[in-house]
């Protein structure tokens, strides 16, 4: 896929259709380009825990909290959920701050699901003691981000935020189409 393409179509889907589902080997493919990303100092702290599978999905998905700007929107409903999903973590033991590899590999994950066909969600809200006791992570994995995926199952159109907006929020339009708005070039680029 063309790059600038591949780059304004990965945005953040959070309504999925359910088949086809990303299996193990699918998602396991995405970390194995993950893994390879930049790191600082490349001491590659990150760790991945795939979820696949119905019965998994469904363990995590309450622990997830879905687009805060939506205020009358609880999140995906059954049937519209992501079919898979990779925990990003890290081994606290080789770093305890936050670095910019986080971001960097999260990216990478969702550029590739997007490169397989695959819609994505990166999730910060979430329910971190609640995840690590469902699936028995260690207390030196450090739970980051979720990373949501399945097959887009939504409309999503990018355009231009206002110039002088404080906070650029998302939105629904009359017809469930979701709107992203972005900061212009202009609006970016200091003189
Ligand atoms: C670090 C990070 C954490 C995020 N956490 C959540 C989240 O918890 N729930 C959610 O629905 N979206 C989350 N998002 C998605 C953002 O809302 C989304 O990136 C933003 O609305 C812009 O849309 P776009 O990704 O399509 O450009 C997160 C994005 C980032 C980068």
């Amino acid at each position: 896929m063309d790059f600038k393409k591949l780059v304004l179509e990965t945005r953040s889907v959070r309504r999925f259709q359910q088949e086809p589902a990303p299996g193990r080997e699918q998602l396991e493919a995405w970390v194995d380009l993950a893994r390879r990303t930049p790191s600082a100092t490349n001491r590659q702290p990150l760790r991945y825990l795939v979820v696949a599978g119905a019965e998994d999905c469904a363990r995590l998905f309450p622990s997830l909290h879905w687009a805060g700007a939506l205020k009358d929107w609880p999140g995906p409903a059954e049937g519209e959920r992501p079919t898979g999903y990779v925990l990003l973590l890290r081994d606290s033991r080789l770093s305890k701050t936050r670095e910019h590899d986080e971001g960097i590999a999260a990216y990478a994950l969702q550029l590739a699901a997007r490169a397989d066909g695959y819609g994505s969600c990166m999730l910060g809200a979430i329910e971190r003691d609640r995840i690590r006791a469902e699936f028995s992570l260690p207390e030196w994995c450090e739970i980051i981000l979720v990373l949501a995926f399945g097959i887009q199952g939504e409309t999503i159109v990018l355009e231009d935020a206002g110039t002088g907006v404080a906070s650029p929020s998302y939105y629904r339009d009359a017809d469930s189409v979701h709107h992203v708005p972005k900061r212009t070039l202009k609006d970016v680029l200091i003189d």
